[in-house]
């Protein structure tokens, strides 16, 4: 496995591997969820590349850059054990050097739900996402339902700006009590963390609703807001059902909804969401 740590030695090594290529873009301190990605990954190319890049742009003045868990060695040695080809691991003078003044915004989408709480979030992850593209020029590249905004973002952006990538969402890998898998967790006091087990439990009770027939969104969701308040300390940013596909309002025609959640435990901010058919 190799470790590249400049943009030059990457290209360098994708212009002397012809074979596919599948990307993996990561902020580091890997866990199972990610490694599920890897595993996605090598099964849909030759080569896969990992990035590790904790992302200035994505965090605002005031939330966890500084302290977002970092263990590179660690991650180096799960990377060589899961056969990944490449990891990039480059620096911010690298992916950001001075007078650096372009950034790509996927608009409408990255305004709404979590871009309410975090403005310029999903313009640092699509300006971090494309920079990586264009770098890695990857055949396909592997992110986490988990992150079900992100995902729609990026697969926008990719169809908007023609990079030609293939896109897979792989699904949301649970601790045994339902909480998806997050590098953030790391965060959680022992009481935030046996806590945070109700985001899962609410949506899974929005899911059992749903399927006994219940089309009434707004009482699943008033549901599932009293079962967090209810359970836990809580601080529930938002409830919310979408089109899964486009996250627009649901109609009656809508084939697939997204019910997607954010809430506080303590300064912790967890998301988390599921898809009802
Ligand atoms: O999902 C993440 O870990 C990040 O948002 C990503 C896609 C690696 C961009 O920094």
């Amino acid at each position: 496995m190799k470790v590249i740590k400049t943009i030059s030695e990457m290209r360098r090594w994708r212009r002397a591997n012809r074979g596919t290529v599948a990307l993996v873009p990561t902020m580091g301190f890997l866990h199972e969820g990610h490694l599920s990605l890897i595993r996605k990954a090598k099964s849909h190319a030759q080569q896969t590349v990992v990035s590790i890049y904790v992302n200035p742009t994505q965090f605002a003045p005031g939330e966890d850059l500084d302290k977002y868990p970092r263990d590179i060695e660690r991650d180096e040695a799960l990377c060589r054990a899961e056969g990944v080809d490449v990891v990039f691991y480059p620096s911010n003078e690298e992916m950001y050097p001075a007078g650096h003044k372009t950034y790509v915004v996927t608009e409408d989408l990255s305004g709404i739900l979590c871009g309410k709480s975090r403005p310029t979030h999903f313009r640092g992850v699509t300006t971090i996402v494309a920079k990586l593209f264009n770098i890695v020029q990857p055949d396909s590249a592997v992110f986490g339902q988990k992150d079900a905004q992100q995902a729609l973002i990026i697969n926008r952006m990719n169809e908007d700006l023609n990079f030609g990538v293939h896109i897979i969402i792989a699904s949301i890998v649970r601790e045994t009590d339902g909480l998806a898998m997050s590098s953030r967790n790391k965060y959680l006091s022992g009481q935030h963390r046996t806590e945070a087990a109700v985001l899962y439990q609410s949506l899974q009770m929005a899911r059992r609703e749903f399927e006994s027939g219940k089309r009434d969104f707004e009482t699943l969701k008033n549901k599932m807001q009293r079962h967090i308040l209810h359970n836990s300390s809580a601080k529930i940013d938002y409830i919310e059902y979408r089109d899964a596909e486009t996250l627009a309002p649901v109609q009656t025609d809508t084939k697939k909804i997204l019910f997607l959640l954010a809430a506080y435990f303590g300064k912790t901010r967890l998301i988390d969401n599921i898809i009802l058919k």
